[in-house]
Protein backbone atom coordinates (compact mmCIF):
# COMPACT_ATOMS: atom_id res chain seq x y z
CA UNK A 1 0.00 0.00 0.00
CA UNK A 2 1.23 3.74 -0.43
CA UNK A 3 1.52 5.95 2.62
CA UNK A 4 0.04 9.61 2.82
CA UNK A 5 0.89 12.52 4.77
CA UNK A 6 -1.48 15.53 5.51
CA UNK A 7 -1.02 18.29 7.56
CA UNK A 8 -4.28 19.39 9.39
CA UNK A 9 -4.42 23.17 10.76
CA UNK A 10 -7.12 23.38 12.96
CA UNK A 11 -7.38 27.50 13.37
CA UNK A 12 -10.17 30.35 13.36
CA UNK A 13 -10.78 31.72 9.57
CA UNK A 14 -13.22 34.97 8.95
CA UNK A 15 -15.70 33.60 6.32
CA UNK A 16 -18.62 35.76 4.58
CA UNK A 17 -22.22 34.26 3.91
CA UNK A 18 -25.59 35.81 3.82
CA UNK A 19 -24.42 39.37 4.26
CA UNK A 20 -22.54 38.86 7.14
CA UNK A 21 -19.15 37.43 8.07
CA UNK A 22 -17.93 35.41 10.99
CA UNK A 23 -15.17 33.62 12.46
CA UNK A 24 -15.12 30.11 12.58
CA UNK A 25 -12.73 27.22 12.79
CA UNK A 26 -11.49 25.35 10.12
CA UNK A 27 -8.76 23.01 8.88
CA UNK A 28 -6.08 24.70 6.65
CA UNK A 29 -8.38 27.84 6.49
CA UNK A 30 -10.82 26.31 3.89
CA UNK A 31 -14.79 25.45 4.25
CA UNK A 32 -15.25 23.02 3.39
CA UNK A 33 -11.98 21.41 4.56
CA UNK A 34 -9.11 19.90 2.15
CA UNK A 35 -9.87 16.55 0.29
CA UNK A 36 -8.19 13.45 1.05
CA UNK A 37 -7.36 11.39 -1.65
CA UNK A 38 -5.98 7.65 -1.55
CA UNK A 39 -6.38 4.53 -2.90
CA UNK A 40 -8.09 1.68 -1.84
CA UNK A 41 -6.07 -0.10 1.30
CA UNK A 42 -3.53 2.83 1.63
CA UNK A 43 -2.58 4.10 4.56
CA UNK A 44 -2.87 8.01 6.12
CA UNK A 45 -0.76 10.09 8.88
CA UNK A 46 -2.92 13.04 9.19
CA UNK A 47 -0.81 15.35 11.52
CA UNK A 48 -3.47 17.02 13.43
CA UNK A 49 -2.52 20.39 15.21
CA UNK A 50 -5.04 22.75 17.49
CA UNK A 51 -4.31 26.41 16.45
CA UNK A 52 -8.14 26.97 17.66
CA UNK A 53 -9.15 28.38 21.09
CA UNK A 54 -10.58 24.63 22.46
CA UNK A 55 -10.65 21.58 22.29
CA UNK A 56 -11.27 19.41 19.35
CA UNK A 57 -11.02 15.92 18.03
CA UNK A 58 -11.13 14.72 14.09
CA UNK A 59 -13.05 11.36 12.93
CA UNK A 60 -12.83 9.38 9.63
CA UNK A 61 -16.31 8.35 9.05
CA UNK A 62 -16.87 5.30 7.17
CA UNK A 63 -13.47 4.37 7.30
CA UNK A 64 -13.11 1.16 9.11
CA UNK A 65 -10.13 1.25 11.07
CA UNK A 66 -9.06 -2.21 11.97
CA UNK A 67 -8.11 -2.77 15.38
CA UNK A 68 -7.23 1.03 15.61
CA UNK A 69 -10.03 2.72 17.96
CA UNK A 70 -6.99 4.86 18.71
CA UNK A 71 -7.52 7.09 15.49
CA UNK A 72 -10.89 7.19 15.16
CA UNK A 73 -11.63 10.25 16.77
CA UNK A 74 -15.22 10.91 18.93
CA UNK A 75 -14.47 12.86 21.65
CA UNK A 76 -14.03 11.39 25.06
CA UNK A 77 -15.39 7.74 23.38
CA UNK A 78 -12.04 7.07 21.58
CA UNK A 79 -9.71 9.85 22.81
CA UNK A 80 -9.52 13.11 24.82
CA UNK A 81 -9.54 16.07 22.58
CA UNK A 82 -6.24 18.10 21.34
CA UNK A 83 -5.80 21.02 23.07
CA UNK A 84 -5.01 24.07 21.77
CA UNK A 85 -1.39 24.59 21.38
CA UNK A 86 -0.92 20.75 20.62
CA UNK A 87 -0.90 18.31 17.66
CA UNK A 88 -1.81 14.44 17.18
CA UNK A 89 -0.80 12.44 14.13
CA UNK A 90 -3.56 10.01 13.55
CA UNK A 91 -2.99 6.96 11.91
CA UNK A 92 -5.83 6.43 8.69
CA UNK A 93 -5.86 2.30 8.16
CA UNK A 94 -8.08 2.13 4.92
CA UNK A 95 -8.79 -1.61 3.90
CA UNK A 96 -11.97 -2.52 2.06
CA UNK A 97 -13.22 1.28 1.39
CA UNK A 98 -13.63 1.99 -2.24
CA UNK A 99 -15.86 5.52 -3.22
CA UNK A 100 -16.41 8.42 -1.16
CA UNK A 101 -16.30 8.66 2.55
CA UNK A 102 -15.19 11.94 4.58
CA UNK A 103 -13.89 12.94 7.71
CA UNK A 104 -15.12 15.77 10.42
CA UNK A 105 -14.61 17.53 13.74
CA UNK A 106 -15.95 14.83 16.63
CA UNK A 107 -16.60 17.13 19.13
CA UNK A 108 -19.60 19.58 20.36
CA UNK A 109 -21.00 20.56 16.91
CA UNK A 110 -17.90 21.55 15.33
CA UNK A 111 -18.26 19.35 12.54
CA UNK A 112 -20.52 22.29 11.19
CA UNK A 113 -17.53 23.74 9.75
CA UNK A 114 -14.59 21.45 10.24
CA UNK A 115 -15.16 18.94 7.46
CA UNK A 116 -13.80 17.16 4.23
CA UNK A 117 -14.18 14.85 1.61
CA UNK A 118 -12.21 11.12 1.83
CA UNK A 119 -11.60 10.21 -2.17
CA UNK A 120 -10.64 6.19 -2.44
CA UNK A 121 -9.86 5.49 -5.65
CA UNK A 122 -9.55 1.67 -6.71
CA UNK A 123 -6.29 0.12 -6.25
CA UNK A 124 -3.96 0.68 -9.24
CA UNK A 125 -4.67 -2.94 -10.84
CA UNK A 126 -8.38 -2.31 -10.94
CA UNK A 127 -10.80 0.18 -12.04
CA UNK A 128 -14.45 1.19 -11.75
CA UNK A 129 -17.05 -1.24 -11.83
CA UNK A 130 -19.33 0.64 -13.81
CA UNK A 131 -20.16 2.39 -17.27
CA UNK A 132 -19.25 4.55 -18.29
CA UNK A 133 -15.74 5.85 -17.22
CA UNK A 134 -15.95 9.20 -15.95
CA UNK A 135 -14.00 12.06 -17.88
CA UNK A 136 -13.82 13.95 -14.74
CA UNK A 137 -15.35 13.88 -11.03
CA UNK A 138 -16.04 16.75 -8.54
CA UNK A 139 -16.90 16.54 -5.05
CA UNK A 140 -20.33 17.89 -3.79
CA UNK A 141 -20.48 18.87 -0.34
CA UNK A 142 -23.84 19.47 1.31
CA UNK A 143 -23.85 21.06 4.82
CA UNK A 144 -25.51 24.04 6.19
CA UNK A 145 -24.40 27.88 7.74
CA UNK A 146 -25.14 29.13 10.66
CA UNK A 147 -25.06 32.69 10.91
CA UNK A 148 -24.19 32.92 14.53
CA UNK A 149 -21.21 31.02 16.17
CA UNK A 150 -22.50 27.25 16.33
CA UNK A 151 -20.67 26.56 19.30
CA UNK A 152 -22.26 29.34 21.43
CA UNK A 153 -25.24 28.35 19.74
CA UNK A 154 -25.35 24.41 21.13
CA UNK A 155 -24.07 25.65 24.55
CA UNK A 156 -27.47 27.65 24.95
CA UNK A 157 -29.70 25.12 23.57
CA UNK A 158 -28.10 22.72 26.35
CA UNK A 159 -28.56 25.36 28.81
CA UNK A 160 -31.68 25.43 28.02
CA UNK A 161 -32.67 22.11 27.07
CA UNK A 162 -34.49 23.38 24.16
CA UNK A 163 -34.49 22.78 20.71
CA UNK A 164 -30.99 24.05 19.10
CA UNK A 165 -31.90 27.55 16.66
CA UNK A 166 -32.21 25.92 12.97
CA UNK A 167 -29.01 26.67 10.35
CA UNK A 168 -29.91 29.81 8.36
CA UNK A 169 -28.89 27.77 4.54
CA UNK A 170 -27.85 25.07 3.27
CA UNK A 171 -24.39 24.85 1.48
CA UNK A 172 -22.98 23.40 -1.72
CA UNK A 173 -19.75 22.79 -1.03
CA UNK A 174 -19.86 25.94 1.38
CA UNK A 175 -22.02 28.05 -0.78
CA UNK A 176 -25.89 28.57 -0.15
CA UNK A 177 -25.97 29.64 -3.84
CA UNK A 178 -29.63 31.37 -5.37
CA UNK A 179 -32.10 32.03 -3.30
CA UNK A 180 -30.05 32.67 -0.61
CA UNK A 181 -29.44 37.01 0.03
CA UNK A 182 -26.08 37.91 -1.21
CA UNK A 183 -25.14 34.52 -2.36
CA UNK A 184 -26.12 34.17 -5.87
CA UNK A 185 -22.87 35.55 -7.42
CA UNK A 186 -21.13 32.82 -4.96
CA UNK A 187 -22.99 29.68 -6.26
CA UNK A 188 -20.26 27.24 -6.53
CA UNK A 189 -20.43 26.10 -10.33
CA UNK A 190 -19.48 22.79 -11.90
CA UNK A 191 -18.50 23.43 -15.22
CA UNK A 192 -19.05 20.96 -18.19
CA UNK A 193 -18.57 19.77 -21.33
CA UNK A 194 -21.63 18.57 -23.92
CA UNK A 195 -21.15 14.88 -24.04
CA UNK A 196 -18.80 14.37 -21.39
CA UNK A 197 -19.86 12.11 -18.00
CA UNK A 198 -18.75 13.18 -14.38
CA UNK A 199 -18.26 11.41 -11.39
CA UNK A 200 -19.84 13.44 -8.56
CA UNK A 201 -18.83 12.45 -5.34
CA UNK A 202 -22.47 13.92 -2.72
CA UNK A 203 -21.48 13.96 0.92
CA UNK A 204 -23.67 15.23 3.36
CA UNK A 205 -22.24 16.98 6.11
CA UNK A 206 -25.35 18.53 6.71
CA UNK A 207 -25.87 18.84 10.41
CA UNK A 208 -29.99 18.32 11.18
CA UNK A 209 -31.76 17.38 8.30
CA UNK A 210 -31.93 14.72 5.54
CA UNK A 211 -31.61 16.30 1.99
CA UNK A 212 -33.23 15.73 -1.46
CA UNK A 213 -30.79 16.25 -4.41
CA UNK A 214 -31.23 16.72 -8.05
CA UNK A 215 -30.11 18.58 -11.19
CA UNK A 216 -32.24 20.55 -13.44
CA UNK A 217 -33.41 18.16 -17.10
CA UNK A 218 -30.78 15.67 -16.18
CA UNK A 219 -31.05 12.48 -14.39
CA UNK A 220 -27.99 11.00 -12.49
CA UNK A 221 -27.50 7.55 -11.84
CA UNK A 222 -26.30 6.29 -8.01
CA UNK A 223 -23.55 3.93 -8.26
CA UNK A 224 -21.90 4.15 -4.58
CA UNK A 225 -23.13 4.69 -1.44
CA UNK A 226 -20.75 5.37 1.74
CA UNK A 227 -17.84 3.89 0.48
CA UNK A 228 -18.98 0.45 -1.54
CA UNK A 229 -20.49 0.17 -4.94
CA UNK A 230 -24.39 -0.70 -5.53
CA UNK A 231 -26.13 -1.93 -8.35
CA UNK A 232 -26.70 1.35 -10.62
CA UNK A 233 -29.67 3.39 -10.15
CA UNK A 234 -30.62 6.39 -12.53
CA UNK A 235 -33.13 8.68 -10.75
CA UNK A 236 -34.06 12.53 -10.79
CA UNK A 237 -33.48 12.96 -7.17
CA UNK A 238 -31.65 11.16 -4.57
CA UNK A 239 -32.05 11.62 -0.56
CA UNK A 240 -29.17 11.67 1.63
CA UNK A 241 -29.25 11.83 4.96
CA UNK A 242 -26.34 13.33 7.40
CA UNK A 243 -22.92 11.28 7.42
CA UNK A 244 -24.20 9.46 4.10
CA UNK A 245 -22.20 9.53 1.15
CA UNK A 246 -23.46 9.06 -2.40
CA UNK A 247 -21.17 8.67 -6.01
CA UNK A 248 -23.40 9.65 -8.87
CA UNK A 249 -22.38 9.92 -12.34
CA UNK A 250 -24.09 12.76 -14.84
CA UNK A 251 -23.91 12.83 -17.76
CA UNK A 252 -23.99 16.17 -19.83
CA UNK A 253 -26.22 15.69 -22.24
CA UNK A 254 -28.58 18.44 -22.45
CA UNK A 255 -28.37 21.62 -25.02
CA UNK A 256 -25.55 23.70 -23.50
CA UNK A 257 -26.52 26.21 -21.12
CA UNK A 258 -27.05 26.70 -17.25
CA UNK A 259 -29.06 24.25 -15.01
CA UNK A 260 -29.63 24.49 -11.70
CA UNK A 261 -28.10 22.25 -9.16
CA UNK A 262 -30.01 22.03 -5.58
CA UNK A 263 -30.71 20.56 -2.35
CA UNK A 264 -33.91 20.78 -0.23
CA UNK A 265 -34.88 19.07 3.23
CA UNK A 266 -36.61 15.97 4.03
CA UNK A 267 -37.96 16.30 7.08
CA UNK A 268 -41.68 14.72 8.92
CA UNK A 269 -41.24 16.20 12.24
CA UNK A 270 -42.87 18.81 14.25
CA UNK A 271 -39.34 20.19 15.30
CA UNK A 272 -38.37 23.50 14.25
CA UNK A 273 -35.76 23.02 10.76
CA UNK A 274 -34.21 25.00 8.21
CA UNK A 275 -36.41 25.77 5.09
CA UNK A 276 -34.37 27.05 3.02
CA UNK A 277 -33.47 25.79 -0.49
CA UNK A 278 -29.76 25.80 -1.56
CA UNK A 279 -28.37 25.55 -5.47
CA UNK A 280 -25.50 25.41 -7.29
CA UNK A 281 -24.63 26.46 -11.32
CA UNK A 282 -24.24 22.92 -14.13
CA UNK A 283 -22.25 25.37 -16.52
CA UNK A 284 -21.79 23.89 -19.76
CA UNK A 285 -18.86 25.22 -21.74
CA UNK A 286 -19.07 26.86 -25.10
CA UNK A 287 -21.10 29.68 -26.23
CA UNK A 288 -24.50 30.51 -25.41
CA UNK A 289 -26.78 33.52 -24.18
CA UNK A 290 -26.55 32.56 -20.20
CA UNK A 291 -30.69 32.17 -19.59
CA UNK A 292 -31.78 34.57 -17.02
CA UNK A 293 -33.24 32.09 -14.98
CA UNK A 294 -32.41 29.00 -15.37
CA UNK A 295 -34.24 25.94 -15.03
CA UNK A 296 -34.24 24.46 -11.08
CA UNK A 297 -34.72 21.12 -10.49
CA UNK A 298 -37.94 19.99 -9.10
CA UNK A 299 -37.71 17.85 -5.80
CA UNK A 300 -40.14 16.44 -3.69
CA UNK A 301 -42.03 17.88 -0.75
CA UNK A 302 -40.28 18.51 2.64
CA UNK A 303 -42.57 15.82 3.57
CA UNK A 304 -42.81 13.63 0.89
CA UNK A 305 -41.55 10.18 2.90
CA UNK A 306 -43.10 8.28 -0.37
CA UNK A 307 -40.40 9.99 -2.36
CA UNK A 308 -37.79 9.48 0.38
CA UNK A 309 -38.79 5.56 0.28
CA UNK A 310 -39.01 5.21 -3.33
CA UNK A 311 -35.23 5.96 -4.04
CA UNK A 312 -34.15 4.68 -0.77
CA UNK A 313 -35.88 1.33 -1.62
CA UNK A 314 -34.28 0.86 -4.73
CA UNK A 315 -30.22 0.58 -3.20
CA UNK A 316 -28.89 -2.84 -3.68
CA UNK A 317 -25.01 -3.79 -3.56
CA UNK A 318 -23.32 -4.08 -6.67
CA UNK A 319 -22.93 -7.83 -5.24
CA UNK A 320 -20.45 -9.02 -8.35
CA UNK A 321 -17.49 -10.96 -8.25
CA UNK A 322 -14.85 -8.07 -7.13
CA UNK A 323 -17.31 -6.48 -5.16
CA UNK A 324 -19.10 -9.72 -3.00
CA UNK A 325 -21.70 -9.55 -0.52
CA UNK A 326 -20.49 -11.04 2.87
CA UNK A 327 -23.83 -11.07 4.68
CA UNK A 328 -24.33 -13.38 7.66
CA UNK A 329 -27.41 -15.83 6.39
CA UNK A 330 -28.15 -16.42 10.22
CA UNK A 331 -27.26 -14.40 13.42
CA UNK A 332 -25.63 -15.57 16.80
CA UNK A 333 -27.27 -12.70 18.69
CA UNK A 334 -30.24 -10.25 17.82
CA UNK A 335 -30.41 -6.98 19.37
CA UNK A 336 -33.18 -4.96 19.51
CA UNK A 337 -32.96 -1.23 20.35
CA UNK A 338 -35.85 1.52 20.70
CA UNK A 339 -34.68 5.10 19.36
CA UNK A 340 -36.40 7.89 21.00
CA UNK A 341 -36.71 11.73 21.49
CA UNK A 342 -37.72 12.66 25.47
CA UNK A 343 -37.90 14.60 27.92
CA UNK A 344 -36.28 15.09 31.23
CA UNK A 345 -37.86 17.19 34.06
CA UNK A 346 -36.03 20.62 34.36
CA UNK A 347 -33.26 20.93 36.99
CA UNK A 348 -33.62 24.80 36.94
CA UNK A 349 -36.75 27.33 36.78
CA UNK A 350 -37.74 26.73 33.04
CA UNK A 351 -36.77 25.18 30.24
CA UNK A 352 -37.40 25.55 26.51
CA UNK A 353 -38.51 22.13 26.00
CA UNK A 354 -42.15 21.07 25.68
CA UNK A 355 -44.25 22.15 28.62
CA UNK A 356 -40.67 23.35 30.12
CA UNK A 357 -39.45 20.38 30.13
CA UNK A 358 -35.57 19.69 29.17
CA UNK A 359 -35.53 17.76 25.64
CA UNK A 360 -32.97 14.45 25.26
CA UNK A 361 -33.09 11.46 23.27
CA UNK A 362 -31.84 7.74 24.13
CA UNK A 363 -31.42 4.43 22.76
CA UNK A 364 -33.28 1.37 24.83
CA UNK A 365 -34.60 4.58 26.86
CA UNK A 366 -31.16 5.50 27.81
CA UNK A 367 -29.66 8.53 27.82
CA UNK A 368 -26.25 8.31 26.86
CA UNK A 369 -23.60 10.46 28.82
CA UNK A 370 -20.55 11.75 27.68
CA UNK A 371 -17.79 10.74 30.40
CA UNK A 372 -15.01 12.71 31.31
CA UNK A 373 -12.52 10.32 29.96
CA UNK A 374 -12.52 8.43 27.48
CA UNK A 375 -13.66 4.90 27.46
CA UNK A 376 -11.06 3.84 25.07
CA UNK A 377 -8.45 4.41 27.35
CA UNK A 378 -10.79 3.31 30.35
CA UNK A 379 -11.46 -0.28 28.65
CA UNK A 380 -7.95 -0.85 27.49
CA UNK A 381 -6.41 -0.32 31.25
CA UNK A 382 -9.10 -1.64 33.22
CA UNK A 383 -10.01 1.59 35.17
CA UNK A 384 -13.37 1.17 36.49
CA UNK A 385 -15.96 4.53 36.77
CA UNK A 386 -15.94 5.13 33.73
CA UNK A 387 -18.52 3.14 31.89
CA UNK A 388 -21.00 0.15 32.82
CA UNK A 389 -21.15 -2.17 30.48
CA UNK A 390 -24.48 -3.53 30.54
CA UNK A 391 -26.40 -1.80 27.65
CA UNK A 392 -29.63 -3.96 27.53
CA UNK A 393 -29.83 -5.79 24.39
CA UNK A 394 -33.44 -5.52 24.46
CA UNK A 395 -35.73 -2.84 26.08
CA UNK A 396 -36.67 -3.11 29.36
CA UNK A 397 -39.89 -1.82 28.78
CA UNK A 398 -42.19 -3.11 25.82
CA UNK A 399 -45.32 -1.86 24.46
CA UNK A 400 -46.35 -0.27 20.72
CA UNK A 401 -43.54 1.61 20.22
CA UNK A 402 -45.46 3.89 17.41
CA UNK A 403 -48.60 3.40 18.78
CA UNK A 404 -49.43 5.73 22.02
CA UNK A 405 -47.14 7.09 23.95
CA UNK A 406 -46.52 5.97 27.54
CA UNK A 407 -45.93 8.77 30.75
CA UNK A 408 -43.53 5.98 32.24
CA UNK A 409 -41.25 5.73 28.84
CA UNK A 410 -40.98 9.52 28.18
CA UNK A 411 -38.40 9.29 31.07
CA UNK A 412 -35.40 8.12 30.09
CA UNK A 413 -32.67 6.96 32.50
CA UNK A 414 -29.36 8.76 32.29
CA UNK A 415 -25.97 7.09 32.09
CA UNK A 416 -22.50 5.57 30.45
CA UNK A 417 -24.04 2.44 29.34
CA UNK A 418 -21.61 0.63 26.51
CA UNK A 419 -22.65 -2.65 24.59
CA UNK A 420 -20.39 -5.29 24.75
CA UNK A 421 -19.72 -7.89 21.99
CA UNK A 422 -17.98 -11.02 21.96
CA UNK A 423 -15.43 -11.00 18.75
CA UNK A 424 -16.45 -12.95 15.65
CA UNK A 425 -20.19 -12.64 16.51
CA UNK A 426 -22.77 -12.54 13.48
CA UNK A 427 -25.15 -9.73 15.04
CA UNK A 428 -27.98 -8.41 13.99
CA UNK A 429 -29.32 -5.09 15.20
CA UNK A 430 -32.95 -4.07 14.85
CA UNK A 431 -33.32 -0.24 15.43
CA UNK A 432 -37.07 0.25 16.62
CA UNK A 433 -38.14 3.98 15.86
CA UNK A 434 -40.46 5.28 18.69
CA UNK A 435 -42.88 8.02 18.50
CA UNK A 436 -42.63 9.02 22.86
CA UNK A 437 -41.30 12.48 22.42
CA UNK A 438 -41.50 13.44 18.48
CA UNK A 439 -41.63 10.84 15.37
CA UNK A 440 -38.60 11.30 13.17
CA UNK A 441 -36.61 9.75 10.53
CA UNK A 442 -33.04 9.32 12.63
CA UNK A 443 -29.96 8.73 10.34
CA UNK A 444 -27.89 6.06 12.54
CA UNK A 445 -24.10 5.44 12.35
CA UNK A 446 -21.96 3.23 13.56
CA UNK A 447 -17.88 3.81 13.60
CA UNK A 448 -15.28 0.66 12.78
CA UNK A 449 -17.55 -1.03 10.55
CA UNK A 450 -19.75 -1.22 7.74
CA UNK A 451 -22.84 -2.94 8.08
CA UNK A 452 -26.00 -4.71 5.67
CA UNK A 453 -29.11 -3.00 5.97
CA UNK A 454 -31.11 -6.17 5.36
CA UNK A 455 -34.66 -5.09 6.48
CA UNK A 456 -36.63 -1.91 6.94
CA UNK A 457 -40.44 -1.62 7.90
CA UNK A 458 -43.32 0.74 9.80
CA UNK A 459 -44.67 -0.09 12.71
CA UNK A 460 -43.31 -2.25 15.34
CA UNK A 461 -40.80 -4.90 14.74
CA UNK A 462 -41.91 -8.64 15.10
CA UNK A 463 -39.00 -10.00 17.25
CA UNK A 464 -41.48 -13.61 17.32
CA UNK A 465 -40.55 -14.03 14.13
CA UNK A 466 -38.32 -15.30 11.16
CA UNK A 467 -36.94 -12.33 9.10
CA UNK A 468 -38.97 -12.76 5.93
CA UNK A 469 -38.41 -10.54 3.52
CA UNK A 470 -35.12 -9.71 4.62
CA UNK A 471 -32.69 -9.05 1.57
CA UNK A 472 -30.11 -11.51 2.65
CA UNK A 473 -28.57 -11.73 -1.13
CA UNK A 474 -27.24 -8.63 -1.97
CA UNK A 475 -27.95 -5.84 0.85
CA UNK A 476 -26.17 -2.38 0.65
CA UNK A 477 -22.88 -2.13 2.64
CA UNK A 478 -22.83 1.24 4.44
CA UNK A 479 -22.05 3.19 7.66
CA UNK A 480 -25.38 4.79 7.96
CA UNK A 481 -28.73 4.05 7.83
CA UNK A 482 -31.81 5.87 7.79
CA UNK A 483 -34.52 4.55 10.38
CA UNK A 484 -37.91 5.41 9.18
CA UNK A 485 -40.36 7.23 10.97
CA UNK A 486 -42.78 5.17 13.04
CA UNK A 487 -40.98 2.44 11.82
CA UNK A 488 -37.72 0.12 11.94
CA UNK A 489 -34.07 -0.92 10.59
CA UNK A 490 -32.26 -3.86 10.55
CA UNK A 491 -28.81 -4.58 9.92
CA UNK A 492 -26.39 -7.64 10.20
CA UNK A 493 -22.41 -7.36 11.06
CA UNK A 494 -19.76 -9.95 11.72
CA UNK A 495 -18.10 -8.43 14.82
CA UNK A 496 -14.99 -8.66 13.63
CA UNK A 497 -13.14 -5.44 14.51
CA UNK A 498 -12.12 -5.55 18.46
CA UNK A 499 -11.85 -1.64 19.52
CA UNK A 500 -14.36 0.84 20.98
CA UNK A 501 -16.85 1.79 18.70
CA UNK A 502 -19.48 5.02 19.05
CA UNK A 503 -22.90 4.80 17.49
CA UNK A 504 -25.47 7.33 17.14
CA UNK A 505 -27.67 9.73 15.51
CA UNK A 506 -26.10 11.40 12.57
CA UNK A 507 -28.72 14.50 13.60
CA UNK A 508 -26.70 16.23 15.79
CA UNK A 509 -29.53 17.71 17.73
CA UNK A 510 -30.27 14.04 18.58
CA UNK A 511 -26.49 13.01 19.28
CA UNK A 512 -26.33 15.69 21.71
CA UNK A 513 -29.22 14.83 23.86
CA UNK A 514 -27.93 11.40 24.33
CA UNK A 515 -28.94 9.08 21.43
CA UNK A 516 -26.17 7.79 21.44
CA UNK A 517 -24.11 4.22 22.72
CA UNK A 518 -20.68 2.63 22.79
CA UNK A 519 -20.24 -0.94 20.95
CA UNK A 520 -17.15 -2.78 22.42
CA UNK A 521 -16.13 -5.44 20.38
CA UNK A 522 -13.83 -7.58 22.58
CA UNK A 523 -10.57 -8.86 21.24
CA UNK A 524 -10.14 -12.10 19.68
CA UNK A 525 -8.15 -15.44 20.66
CA UNK A 526 -4.91 -14.01 18.85
CA UNK A 527 -2.79 -10.75 18.54
CA UNK A 528 -4.44 -10.75 14.81
CA UNK A 529 -7.81 -9.67 16.52
CA UNK A 530 -6.58 -7.88 18.85
CA UNK A 531 -6.71 -4.26 19.72
CA UNK A 532 -3.33 -2.70 18.68
CA UNK A 533 -1.28 -0.86 21.02
CA UNK A 534 -1.77 3.11 21.63
CA UNK A 535 0.22 5.93 19.87
CA UNK A 536 2.58 7.15 21.30
CA UNK A 537 1.38 11.21 21.28
CA UNK A 538 -2.25 10.06 22.01
CA UNK A 539 -3.65 13.16 23.28
CA UNK A 540 -3.40 13.15 27.37
CA UNK A 541 -7.08 13.83 29.47
CA UNK A 542 -7.05 16.77 31.95
CU1 LIG B 1 -19.95 11.02 11.14
CU2 LIG B 1 -19.79 9.60 14.91
O1 LIG B 1 -19.80 10.32 13.06
CU1 LIG C 1 -32.21 10.97 15.52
Amino acid sequence: YNVHNFSFIVKETNFSRLCGSKSMLTVNGEFPGPTIAVRKGDRAYVNVHNDGDYGVTIHWHGVKQPRNPWSDGPENITQCPIQPGKNFTQEIIFSDEEGTLWWHAHSDWTRATVHGAIVILPDTETTYPFDPEPDAEAVIILGEWFKGDVKELIDNATATGGDPTPSDAYTINGQPGFPNNCSNETSYSLQVEYGKTYLLRIVSAVMNEEMFFGVAQHNITVVAQDGSYIKPITTNYIMITPGQTMDVLLTANQTPSQYYIAATPFFDSSAPYDETNTSAILNYTGTYTPPSSPPYPTLPNVTDKDAADAFTSQIRALASADHPVNVPQDFDRRILITVSVNQLPCEQDSCDGPNGTRLAASLNNISFVTPSIDILQAYYRSLSGTFDDDFPSFPTYVFNYTGVSDDEYLLPSLGTKVLMIDYGKKVEIVFQGTNIGNAENHPMHLHGFSFYLVGTGYGNFDNTTSPDGYNLKDPPAVNTIGIPKNGWAAIRFVADNPGVWFMHCHLERHASWGMATVVIVRNGTTEETSLLPPPANLPTCS
